[in-house]
């Protein structure tokens, strides 16, 4: 047999070991993974002596804008972002204009993504107070799982009440996909937003105040029992607070199919940031203090945060409100808008972690590409060094330092909080089904990633 790829001469993680060896792909699968006497004839091979060999990482949370909001960022933009910062699959979300709520904007979305980007991808569907009988269709015309935006927030999505939550709830518990919750108490953030504002306190630094972490507590106590009451997958996007990292968890062991994801800024960020690089931090849900990063590591490491996605989210410096240093060019924090850039700086950032001896390789690759594939459904297709998964791997470089510079970024718009970040760590290939999608950084390959569907 002659393969496709060969990848050689490196070691090989998975979450359960590192070996020295590689990996051969044909016809976009794994063909052979093993020591590197075992591996076939290739037509092309790439030596990764030094080189550590991942799983394809996956970035769960992706907001690529399209369609409607393009200027902001776009398929083509976005994904190529993605494969320069490692990652080979995004799922995108669903606050574009118009909302991807029923199965027609579900296809037209798929269409409209044909030839367009550089990793593989999947899209949500979002749930609001009107589309309850819309959900199973939604399925059907292939979304991976659901979105609620609980609280007020990019898109202004008007949400569910609680009544249409229980028909939205049991629809869902039906699909047999994940419910993921934007989890934020509107009347909790409206009154502390409103005091704020009364108290002249309109700086930076009093984001994260005006929404507390409660705000997030009761929102995924909320959502846990309709979970509970109608047998629906629950994930938690960025979850930001211990108190709902423990909810999770004591869910889980309750036996309840909860899941939960942070983000690198949730990790290695706090509200005092926003003193030095004010609205480019800004984001909903809000950082918070180290006592919480604390218990979301201690999540990631112990099972009960199953994952890491970035929740990438651009804008324009104008709509951020501030200059590329954080600057703020509006009178006020409340005038700028939340979300920033991550889906390419999101692997360095927690690869130095891994260097720090925060997290093992293994664990990582655990957290970053297995979890996220079993969240969503589509393991051991995409999440797997495994003989018949689709062949996506990330090559990283654990010596190759750098500074983040958002100058270099690939999506159309740039704001992000990491600028001058020095990293220990760095993805050098991404292959997408055995396609060179990036080398040392710079976007190599062409537009061949495809839609994926749940595979259940
Ligand atoms: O800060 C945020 N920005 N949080 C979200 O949930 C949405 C995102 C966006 O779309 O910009
Ligand atoms: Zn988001």
């Amino acid at each position: 047999m002659s393969a496709d790829l060969v990848i050689k001469n490196g070691w090989v993680v998975t979450p359960q070991e590192t070996f020295k060896g590689g990996v051969a792909i044909k016809d976009e699968k794994f063909v052979a993974i093993g020591t590197d006497d075992t591996l076939p004839q290739s037509k092309e091979e790439i030596d990764a002596r030094g080189k550590h060999i991942l799983p394809g990482l996956i970035d769960g949370h992706v907001h690529f804008r399209e369609p409607g909001i393009g200027y902001k960022e776009d398929f083509t933009t976005g994904s190529t972002a993605a494969v320069c910062g490692g990652i080979t699959m995004v799922m995108d979300m669903p606050n574009v204009v118009p909302p991807t709520a029923d199965a027609d904007k579900v296809r037209e979305k798929i269409k409209i993504a044909e030839g367009k980007f550089l990793c593989d991808y999947a899209f949500y569907g979002v749930v609001v107070q009107t589309n309850a009988d819309h959900i199973l269709p939604m399925k059907e015309a292939g979304v991976i799982g659901y979105k609620i935006f609980f609280g007020e927030t990019i898109g202004n999505l008007p949400f569910p009440d609680d009544g249409m939550c229980l028909e939205a709830f049991s629809n869902i518990g039906k699909s047999q996909l994940p419910l993921g919750i934007h989890a934020e108490n509107r009347q909790i953030m409206a009154y502390y937003t409103n005091k704020l504002k009364s108290e002249g306190k309109n700086d930076p630094v009093y984001w994260e105040a005006s929404r507390p972490d409660i705000c997030e507590a009761e929102s995924v106590h909320h959502a846990i029992f309709f979970a509970e009451l109608f047998n629906t997958k629950l994930h938690v996007y960025h979850m930001s607070s211990k108190q709902a990292a423990w909810m999770v968890r004591d869910a889980k062991a309750k036996g309840l199919r909860v899941t939960a994801e942070t983000g690198p800024h949730y990790l290695l960020r706090e509200p005092k940031d926003m003193e030095k690089v004010g609205p480019l931090l800004k984001m909903n849900p809000p950082v918070r203090t180290k006592d919480h990063a604390e218990v979301l590591w201690d999540g990631l490491l112990n099972g009960y945060v199953d994952s890491i996605a970035t929740d990438h989210s651009p804008h324009t410096l104008e709509e951020k409100g501030c200059d590329i240093n954080g600057k703020l060019t509006k009178p006020a924090i409340w005038d700028c808008i939340s979300g920033f850039c991550g889906v390419e700086t999101g692997v360095p950032l927690i690869l130095t972690e891994v260097n720090k001896g925060r997290m093992t390789l293994n664990h990582y690759v655990k957290v970053a590409s297995e979890n996220p594939a079993k969240v969503w459904q589509i393991y051991p297709k995409k999440g797997a060094i495994r003989l018949g998964s689709d062949g996506d791997i990330t090559i990283v470089d654990m010596d190759k330092e750098g500074v983040i510079d958002v100058n270099n970024l690939h999506s159309k718009n740039k704001p992000s909080p990491w600028h001058g970040w020095k990293v220990k760590g760095i993805p050098v290939y991404t292959i997408v089904r055995g396609h060179v999608q990036m080398r040392e950084g710079q976007p190599v390959g062409k537009p061949i990633g495809k839609h994926l569907r749940p595979l259940v």
